[in-house]
């Protein structure tokens, strides 16, 4: 699985999906009629359910509100500790793409998780659990996607890249639960590694979430996302379309500056 790579770049399309967490809530519809409107490709949406993370948004009724409202496909990011509960109800609200965490797939529902300390690799039957998810929600017709907190290495999720169990990898630069974070750029080797990684094999989708901004898109571009995120950074802008025109503009050029580079020159390491 995968998504193609277009002549000229390295990666996938470019995809630059508001969070409409950082949106009016009691304007929905006006705010997808909005995004549409200022040229965005996708609308990404945070399910959280106070559990997993410490705040609670919105859920499938949410969801199928919004795409009866737009055309947009809905990139549903799933903060929630039991995301396999809710592929089904989600999917048939008409989700484009569901994203679980990787950390839901730990032995302990990932309460063990230190962001101060790199989490250790997975077990196979986490590894088993985390592929039957993917699978799930393949076969509910959604795109598929796993999402890594900021503490969480790349190499598990590399393993259902290779697999071909995943169509999108979220690195998080900011703990999940809150628009307006500061940009975690430490984050940003693992981008490097999973766009690396898929040189050569059907194009991988990485994205990046939190603090994505016109300041800080160049280094996510540069470490290798062809799709962004980015809620405060839009919305909290008085003219929204430039802001997504900038970012789709830094993510287009590191695309085709990638390309122009010898793959020799490329590094391997997936860390
Ligand atoms: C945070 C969410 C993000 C959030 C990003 O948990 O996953 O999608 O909306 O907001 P900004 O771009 O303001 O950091
Ligand atoms: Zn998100």
């Amino acid at each position: 699985m995968g998504s193609p790579t277009p002549p000229g770049r390295d990666r996938p399309a470019t995809v630059i999906a508001p969070s409409i967490l950082s949106a009016d809530f009691a304007a929905l519809g006006a705010a997808a009629a909005a995004m549409t409107a200022a040229g965005a490709d996708a609308l990404h949406v945070d399910a959280m359910d106070g559990h997993f993370v410490d705040n609670l948004t919105l859920g499938p009724p949410v969801v199928a509100a919004l795409a009866a409202a737009t055309s947009l496909p809905l990139d549903v990011h799933m903060m929630l500790s039991d995301p396999g509960a809710w592929v089904g109800r989600f999917a048939a609200a008409g989700a484009a793409s569901l994203t679980f965490h990787l950390e839901t797939c730990y032995a302990d529902g990932g309460a063990s998780y230190d962001a101060a300390t790199p989490t250790r690799a997975m077990t196979d039957a986490e590894l088993a659990a985390a592929r039957s998810l993917c699978a799930k929600i393949r076969d509910a017709g959604v795109r598929v996607g796993v999402a890594l907190r900021p503490a969480t290495p790349v190499h598990d999720v590399a393993a259902l890249v290779a697999s071909g169990d995943v169509d999108m990898v979220l690195v998080m630069s900011v703990e999940p639960g809150f628009g307006g974070q500061s940009f975690m750029a430490g984050v940003l080797p693992k981008v490097a590694a999973l766009r690396a990684a898929a040189a050569g094999g059907p194009g991988l989708a990485i994205q990046v979430d939190g603090g994505v901004s016109p300041d800080t898109v160049g280094a996510v571009a540069t470490a290798g996302a062809n799709c962004v995120v980015a809620g405060s950074a839009v919305f909290g802008a008085p003219d929204p379309p430039r802001v997504i025109s900038i970012l789709r503009a830094a993510v287009d050029d590191a695309a085709s500056a990638a390309a122009a580079v010898p793959a020799a020159a490329v590094p391997t390491a997936v860390a």
